[in-house]
C-alpha cells in the first residue's frame, strides 16, 4: 500500500507539500483536507490541531505529525498506540526562537517596556544600565529550542542557567535538572525564560510561588504555551513590583478577551504567538526525514514520548 499524506493547514504550504515531499519520499502522495478520498487509503496526516474525530476514521494510520513543535493541541489520547506522534522542530523555527529569546531578553535588560510606557505618556526618565554580566537569565528547558535560546543568550554575554527534567550537558551553561533544583535556580533568575513544553506537569509552573522565588524584580518572558503561565499570579506580581516586566508571545486563551489587563499593562509586552513558525520547505524535510526513517525501522526524529507528554 502507498502512503497517503492528508495535510490540514494553509493552502501554500498543503500546495508546497503537494510537490516537494513525492520527490523527498518516493510513492507518497499527498491529499489536501477535505479532500481525503477513500479514508482508508490516509497513512499518515500532518496537521495542527486536527478535528477530534478525525483520527477514527482512518483505519490505516500510521503516524501523525504536528506541524508545529509542541503536540499539547492535539488529541493524542485519541491515537492508537501503534500510530507515531511526531513533532516538527526543523531548523527555521530554532533559529526564529533563539531570535525571539534575544529581543525579549535585550528587551528586558535594557528596560524596554518602561521606556514604551513613559513615551506614551510624554516622559524622558533615563535608568542606569545594568552592565550584563550582573543580568543572570535562565532557561526552563533545554530541548533543540531551549538549548539554541540558553547558547544564543550566553554568546550575547548574559551569565545563563538552564533547566530541564532530564540532565542535559550544554557548553557554557550551568544546566540543572530536576523539580528539586528549581527553587535554587529560580533564585538567580533576573530574566526567567519559558520554553517548555506544555505537559501535566509544567502546568502553570510559572506561578505564584515561582514568582516569589525569583530576585525581586525580576522580569518572565513566556514563549512556552499559555498554560504555563497562572496569569493571576504574574497580574499580582507585577502589582507588588515582585516582578517588574514581563514579555508574553503566548497567552492563555489565544487571544486574550479584549477586556483582558494583560492587553494593556504598562509593563507588559504580548505578541501574538509569532516566536517562530515552521518553515514550508523545512517542514516537509523533517517530515520527509522521519517517514523515511520509520519506513526503515528506525525511530524518527522528533516522536513524542507520549508518557512524557512531548
Ligand atoms: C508553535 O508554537 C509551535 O509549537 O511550533
Amino acid at each position: 500500500m502507498n502512503p497517503v499524506l492528508l495535510h490540514l493547514g494553509t493552502p501554500a504550504r498543503g500546495e508546497r507539500w503537494q510537490t516537494l515531499l513525492p520527490r523527498l519520499v518516493p510513492g507518497l502522495t499527498v491529499r489536501l483536507w477535505p479532500d481525503m478520498g477513500d479514508p482508508a487509503t490516509i497513512t499518515h496526516v500532518a496537521a495542527w490541531a486536527p478535528p477530534d474525530d478525525l483520527f477514527a476514521t482512518l483505519p490505516n494510520l500510521a503516524m501523525v505529525f504536528s506541524v508545529g513543535a509542541g503536540v499539547d493541541q492535539l488529541r493524542a489520547d485519541a491515537l492508537p498506540d501503534h500510530v507515531a506522534l511526531v513533532r516538527t522542530v526543523e531548523p527555521g523555527l530554532i533559529v526564529e526562537m533563539a531570535d525571539y529569546a534575544t529581543l525579549a531578553v535585550l528587551a528586558l535588560h535594557r528596560d524596554l517596556p518602561r521606556y514604551l510606557a513613559a513615551q506614551r505618556t510624554g516622559q524622558w526618565a533615563p535608568q542606569p544600565v545594568t552592565a550584563k554580566g550582573a543580568r543572570r537569565v535562565t532557561v526552563l528547558g533545554l530541548g533543540a529550542m531551549g538549548g539554541a535560546i540558553a547558547t544564543q543568550i550566553a554568546a550575547l554575554g548574559f551569565p545563563v542557567t538552564g533547566w530541564s527534567r532530564r540532565p542535559r550537558d550544554l557548553p557554557g551553561i550551568d544546566c540543572r535538572h530536576g523539580a528539586d533544583a528549581l527553587p535554587n535556580v529560580l533564585a538567580i533568575s533576573d530574566i526567567l525564560i519559558c520554553a517548555l513544553p506544555l505537559t501535566p506537569e509544567t502546568r502553570h509552573i510559572l506561578n505564584a510561588a515561582t514568582f516569589a522565588l525569583l530576585p525581586r524584580g525580576a522580569a518572565v518572558v513566556n514563549m512556552g504555551r499559555g498554560g504555563h503561565l497562572d496569569q493571576v499570579a504574574l497580574l499580582a506580581a507585577l502589582e507588588t513590583g515582585q516582578v517588574a516586566a514581563a514579555m508574553l508571545d503566548v497567552t492563555d486563551p489565544e487571544p486574550l478577551p479584549p477586556d483582558h489587563p494583560l492587553w494593556r499593562h504598562p509593563r507588559v509586552v504580548l505578541t501574538p504567538h509569532v516566536a517562530a513558525e515552521t518553515d514550508i520547505d523545512g517542514g516537509a524535510r523533517a517530515v520527509a526525514a522521519a517517514i523515511l526513517a520509520h519506513r526503515a525501522g528506525s525511530v524518527p526524529p522528533g516522536l513524542v514520548d507520549r508518557s512524557a507528554g512531548y
